[in-house]
């Protein structure tokens, strides 16, 4: 069964079009996990809490990297792929691609290493589809929470970083662009469309 991601800054709107999915796969009544990025494990979520506690403001961005990495890794091998293996249909709620733009391009570690210590942490398993919400600074900005966690409070001159980086990102093939100003159902139509145009249920 396949691997979808949901990608986009924060305030993209992706939590809205994966509780539509969720309930799209429910009516359908096609078996499907759902995980999110960092977390989804037990360790995951704990490695979670450290990656998002605002007093962590001193963390490198190695670590930063490396923590995400962990995560994953751990996401991947104890649940995703024994997910997989068992035919399920598999959401993530950010992946590798986040790391990516966030890391490689957002606190400038660069692609090429983010992408490598990737594959090793996942053992090179790709998404089949990537939905990327793809959002503008004015919406960004209005959407923006003041008191986020540790990465929400990021400027915007990093969030610019992030958005070259998942620019970089949508020239794959694999990735499905979406203007995340259209209305939540309009871009759950195309979602749908997306989905069903490439996996028969
Ligand atoms: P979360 O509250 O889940 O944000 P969102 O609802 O926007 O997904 O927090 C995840 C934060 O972690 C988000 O700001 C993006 C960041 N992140 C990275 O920097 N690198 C990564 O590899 C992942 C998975 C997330």
């Amino acid at each position: 069964m396949p691997l979808v991601t949901f990608e986009g800054i924060d305030g993209c709107g992706k939590s809205t079009q994966i509780e539509m999915l969720k309930s799209y796969l429910e009516k359908k009544g096609i078996k499907f996990s759902i995980f999110r990025e960092p977390g989804g494990t037990h360790i995951g979520e704990q490695i979670r809490q450290i990656l998002l506690d605002k007093n962590n403001s001193d963390m490198s961005a190695k670590t930063e990297f490396l923590l995400y990495a962990a995560s994953r890794a751990q996401l991947i091998e104890k649940a995703v792929r024994p997910k997989l293996n068992t035919g399920e249909f598999v959401i993530l709620d950010r992946y590798i691609d986040s790391s990516v733009a966030y890391q490689g391009f957002g606190r400038e570690l660069g692609k090429r290493i983010v992408i490598l210590i990737n594959e090793f942490a996942t053992d090179l398993l790709y998404p089949d589809l990537t939905f990327y919400l793809e959002i503008d600074e004015k919406t960004f900005k209005e959407r923006m929470r003041s008191s986020g966690d540790r990465m929400e409070s990021e400027g915007w001159k990093f969030m610019e970083r992030v958005i070259k980086g998942y620019e970089f990102l949508s020239k794959s093939k694999r990735f499905v662009t979406i203007d995340s100003r259209l209305k939540p159902d309009q871009i759950f139509k195309y979602i749908i469309k997306e989905i069903e145009s490439h996996f028969s249920f």
